[in-house]
């Protein structure tokens, strides 16, 4: 297998090791997706509207898209146990709809165009090449369909990243674009963003919360070793707060 394939197939398993864990963790994740939700609903939508869903998880985003007024909903992830969740969870929630669930990478988007709404909540920061999937993505809109998602940016765990710098370390997370790179990634897209805190009680707490929604897979799958895992904990014994920098993207094709 490629490293590239490697790292698809250890995201996809540790977000299916999660799917039984991952709604009672993920509070920042069910807030984002209401948010995203929001904006969907201010997207001049036609009647009978087909959708796609890109990492759609245990179903947070998918269960307002069962409120659209949709012929047909496209419900996608790369864990095959959180797509088998999500289906569980939103069975019955869009009874006029034809609803169709597949394990896909949302990079390699394996269905046909065109779709009047493509979204995604919280799954693109996991793609290794954002700028070219969002072209990819958007070349499946029907002309005046949408493109919306919520991803995370630059300033997310900037905290923990900090407490690497200063045990002289690299932090293994993503590094994720900046507002300023999300807006140049196709022609005249709208950004918004917001930062959301959370408390955890110290390092740990923090890694076992990533490990409980799946989260928790390093870039390149590169880990530190105990004696330097240990030196950054150290600095978060008495608590740590975490940002959740999310950038709202929505793009409309003419
Ligand atoms: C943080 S969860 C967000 C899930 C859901 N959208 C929500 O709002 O709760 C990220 C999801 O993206 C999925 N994912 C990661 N990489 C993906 C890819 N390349 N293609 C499709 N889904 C992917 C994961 O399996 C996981 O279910």
């Amino acid at each position: 297998m490629s490293q590239h394939a490697d790292i698809k197939a250890a995201v996809a398993a540790a977000f299916s090791a999660a799917a039984d864990t991952y709604d009672d963790g993920a509070e920042v994740q069910r807030e984002v997706a209401e948010r995203l939700a929001l904006r969907i609903a201010r997207l001049p939508l036609p009647p009978r509207a087909r959708i796609l869903e890109i990492g759609c998880g245990t179903g947070f985003l998918t269960r307002a898209l069962a409120r659209i007024d949709a012929r047909e909903l496209v419900i996608t992830d790369i864990a095959p146990a959180m797509l088998a969740r999500c289906r569980i969870n939103v069975r019955d929630a869009a009874p006029e709809t034809a609803v169709e669930f597949l394990v896909m990478d949302g990079e390699d988007p394996r269905v046909e165009g065109p779709f009047d709404l493509i979204c995604a909540s919280l799954a693109f920061q996991w793609f290794a090449d954002l700028p070219a999937s969002l072209a990819r993505l958007a070349g499946l809109l029907a002309p005046g369909g949408h493109l919306a998602f919520a991803t995370l940016a630059a300033d997310s765990f900037c905290e923990w990243r900090a407490a690497h710098s200063a045990a002289g370390l690299y932090a293994a997370m993503h590094n994720y674009p900046p507002r300023a790179a999300l807006s140049n990634m196709l022609p005249e897209i709208a950004i918004s963003e917001d930062r959301l805190h959370r408390r955890y009680a110290d390092g740990i707490a923090f890694l076992d919360h990533l490990k409980q929604i799946g989260a928790h897979m390093p870039e390149d799958n590169r880990r530190l070793g105990p004696g330097a895992l240990r030196s950054v904990l150290r600095g978060f014994a008495g608590g740590i707060d975490v940002t959740y920098h999310v950038a709202y993207g929505t793009w409309s094709r003419r």
